[in-house]
């Protein structure tokens, strides 16, 4: 994909930005007036909570679980798992390493400097337009499975723990997504292995989210509004400074994290697969002047070549097929090209 070679400019790390001690940001990150975040002191509701306790891999007898689930996900499209099994150790050490890895001095991370052809490594921005408003944050992006584009060296070496702690949450993730794949699709009224099925085989990676400081937040945003383009998406938040707003209907809830929880969340290639039971819902994030922000966003995809569409089982006279199908490689072209546009992608996919 030849447009994908380089960048359209030269590469500005925002946190040099944010340690130069400017007192504002450039015209280049500030967002026009109606996508800017505010927070609305009268949103009191929260995403769902949802006890995983009892759900064990024999998910079929685990009917309250799935239940609670299935609802979060066809009305929210997200909720916080507690109980979820990985241990609160593996999490602390897993952000303290990431942590560690962004507090390195610029040339030790400028050796994983990432290009738009495949986003693995150190990166700060998603999207190749030239002029593009950009986002407030920095990543690091790095794929698991398939083992064939898992290589350890292209993750950081340094922190010493990190490849190692990368992997064992890896594995722990990784686990957890299967188990909550099996309750999604009791959910749908199938038998607990078709979506695992329609996934094929498990396309597994992870953008670990730094948002450094901001002298002027409430003019920007540090990920603008997106649904994520894969299957679903477990993410990590930081332990006390909050950021994450999820759309319901016309406003933006701020998430409070639960001590512990994940934060889990519907992707555009489940809401293709359900026939849009389950809503993949615009997401965004806000920047703070006062303290730093570090998230770790897992990503739980399909193999990526192969067409997804709605199942089968799932598209009636009553509800005909929402989508048509396409590979996931073919549709996260669009965001690693255009950057995050809300849910527009994912509306482009509707059948005539
Ligand atoms: C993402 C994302 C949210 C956050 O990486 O896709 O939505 O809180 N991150 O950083
Ligand atoms: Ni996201």
């Amino acid at each position: 994909m030849d447009c994908l070679r380089d960048w359209p400019e030269p590469v500005v790390r925002v946190q040099s930005l944010s340690d130069s001690g400017a007192t504002t940001i450039p015209d280049r990150y500030v967002k026009p007036q109606s996508e800017r975040a505010s927070v609305d002191p009268g949103d009191m509701v929260g995403i769902p909570v949802v006890d995983l306790a009892m759900l064990t891999d024999d998910v079929a007898n685990c009917e309250a679980t799935v239940t609670a689930i299935a609802d979060a996900c066809r009305q929210w499209g997200f909720f916080q798992a507690v109980n979820h099994g990985v241990s609160p150790g593996l999490m602390r050490g897993a952000r303290e390493v990431w942590r560690g890895f962004f507090h390195l001095p610029m040339d030790e991370k400028q050796r994983y400097a990432n290009s738009p052809k495949t986003y693995e490594g150190y990166g700060s921005r998603l999207g190749i337009e030239r002029g593009a408003i950009l986002d407030w944050g920095d990543y690091f992006f790095l794929h698991f499975l398939p083992l064939c584009l898992m290589d350890h060296d292209k993750w950081p070496a340094l922190p010493p723990a990190l490849r190692e702690t990368s992997d064992e949450y890896g594995a722990a993730l990784t686990k957890l997504c299967r188990r909550l794949l099996r309750a999604l699709s009791i959910g749908l009224g199938l038998d607990a292995a078709c979506l695992p099925v329609a996934f094929d085989d498990e396309g597994v990676c992870m953008r670990v989210n730094f948002y450094p400081r901001c002298p002027q937040p409430e003019l920007t945003l540090g990920l603008s509004a997106h649904s994520d383009p894969g299957g679903m998406t477990v993410l990590l938040v930081d332990d006390h400074v909050t950021g994450l707003q999820v759309r319901k209907n016309d406003s933006w809830i701020t998430v409070q994290p639960v001590p512990d929880a994940f934060i889990v969340n519907v992707g555009d290639q489940i809401q293709v697969l359900s026939n849009a039971a389950y809503k993949s819902v615009e997401h965004r994030v806000m920047v703070n002047a006062a303290a730093e922000r570090l998230s770790m966003a897992f990503f739980y995809n399909p193999k990526s070549d192969v067409p997804i569409g709605p199942i089968r089982e799932l598209v009636t006279c009553d509800r005909p097929a929402l989508y048509r199908p396409m590979t996931f490689d073919e549709y996260r072209l669009f965001i690693r090209k255009k950057g995050p546009r809300g849910k527009s992608q994912v509306d482009s996919l509707v059948a005539a």
